[in-house]
Formats: C-alpha cells, structure tokens, sequence
C-alpha cells in the first residue's frame, strides 16, 4: 500500500482562547494540516471545554480541516450539531459507546469522516470488528482529558499493533496520535506507524511561538 503523507494537527486545548482566530489561523500559515479541537464534558474525561459554537468560530478562521476529538458521554445526541459548526472528522472513543457500529454510521450519513479512538487502558483488540468502518483510528497516547501530560511509553506497541491490523485489512485510515507529541516522541511514533500527529502544547507553547512549533514537528515527519 503507499505510505501517505503525514500530517500534523495542533489541539487548540492549549491556545489562548483570547485570540483563538489568530492562533488558529497562524497554525495554518505555519504548514498545520488538520486543527485538532478538544470537547470534553466533565463527565467521560474530568474537564470541560466547549462545544459547537467555538467549532464554529474555528471553521469561520481557517480552510484546513477540523478534525473534532470528542471526549463525551452519549456522543451521538451530539453528532449532527457538530457536524452542522463544520467538523470534517468526528471521532468518538470505544468507551463511551454501546452502539459503535450505529454510531459510526450516523457520522457517515452526517457527511463526515467517521474516527475512533480508545484509551490508555483499553486494548487494540476493541477495534477490530469495527476497522473496516472507520476513516482515523486515534490512540490515545496520555489520558484524556488535559494538555501538556506525560506521554505513555507502553503506547508505541500498541500503535505498532494497530498498524499492522490497519494493513492486515488493507484499510487506508488514518493511524492518529494525541498526547505528549514533541519533537523527541514524533520519531519514535512514527517509526511504530502512526501517521497523524496531534500536538498541544509543543505547538502552542513553543518559546518562539506557533510558526516554531509547528516547524519543528513539520520538519520531523517524512
Ligand atoms: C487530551 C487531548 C489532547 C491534548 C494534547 O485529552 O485529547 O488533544 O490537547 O495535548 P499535548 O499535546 O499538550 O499533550
Ligand atoms: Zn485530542
């Protein structure tokens, strides 16, 4: 199968939300491909952020594609208002959905990419009936719930296996990581097969700010 071209996508959860149109839009100049947004309900993950209207503020500030992580309960009452604020990719977690196949397919019928993700905790083998429906696969490489954790080494075999599960199939999905993505763990991603890289804090808090973030990631993957 040919490899795909990486892509990095900054989670606004660590912008300043005073200037949120600005940051985004820098991330865009700076070579960002996808805006990773963040929307926890204090409920399935312990904080909460935002919902469709900040979605939407995002979509009026960039062209690049939302690619929306949704960390709440019951995420299907919820589907097609975001996709309605301009989500081009919902992806919900394994844990918070009884029905995952429906729901996967609701996404679809919604005229959105559907993606799935699961946490630290939970095994590579959840996913395996529902490979062939999905378009991202996002492995959770902190617990959910806040920026700026410490990245989980125990991750990297399991990104290797879902890897090669992804290939055994011959699905094209995206291969997604979130949590403690820095210019010293992308490689090493990477080299376990992941193809998309989420990054908060190295992008926003970047001493030189986001055009460096961004570049110093950018210029890891190959
Ligand atoms: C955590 C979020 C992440 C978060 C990553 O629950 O899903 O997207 O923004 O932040 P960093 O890159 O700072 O670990
Ligand atoms: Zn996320």
């Amino acid at each position: 199968m040919p490899a795909k071209t990486p892509v990095l996508a900054p989670s606004i959860l660590s912008a300043d939300f005073t200037r949120l149109g600005e940051q985004v839009f820098a991330c865009e100049q700076a070579g960002a491909d996808w805006i990773h947004v963040d929307v926890m309900d204090s409920h399935f993950v312990p904080n909460l952020t935002f919902g469709p209207l900040i979605l939407q503020a995002c979509r009026r500030a960039t062209t690049l594609p939302l690619d929306v992580h949704l960390m709440i309960e019951k995420p299907e009452a919820m589907l097609e208002a975001f996709a309605g604020a301009g989500a081009s990719r919902l992806t919900v977690h394994v844990e918070t959905c009884p029905h995952l196949h429906r729901t996967l397919e609701q996404i679809r019928e919604l005229g959105v990419l559907p993606g799935v993700t699961l946490n630290p905790s939970t095994p590579a083998v959840a996913l395996k009936e529902i490979l062939p429906l999905v378009d991202l696969v996002l492995v959770m490489t902190v617990n959910p719930g806040f920026g700026g954790q410490k990245f989980i080494e125990a991750s990297l075999g399991k990104i290797a296996e879902i890897r090669q599960m992804l290939d055994s199939i011959g699905s094209t999905a995206w291969l997604e990581v979130d949590g403690g993505v820095s210019a010293e763990t992308l490689p090493r991603l990477r080299e376990a097969g992941a193809d998309a890289f989420v990054a908060g804090n190295s992008v926003f808090t970047h001493r030189n700010g986001i055009h460096a973030g961004v570049a110093a990631l950018r210029e890891l993957l190959v």
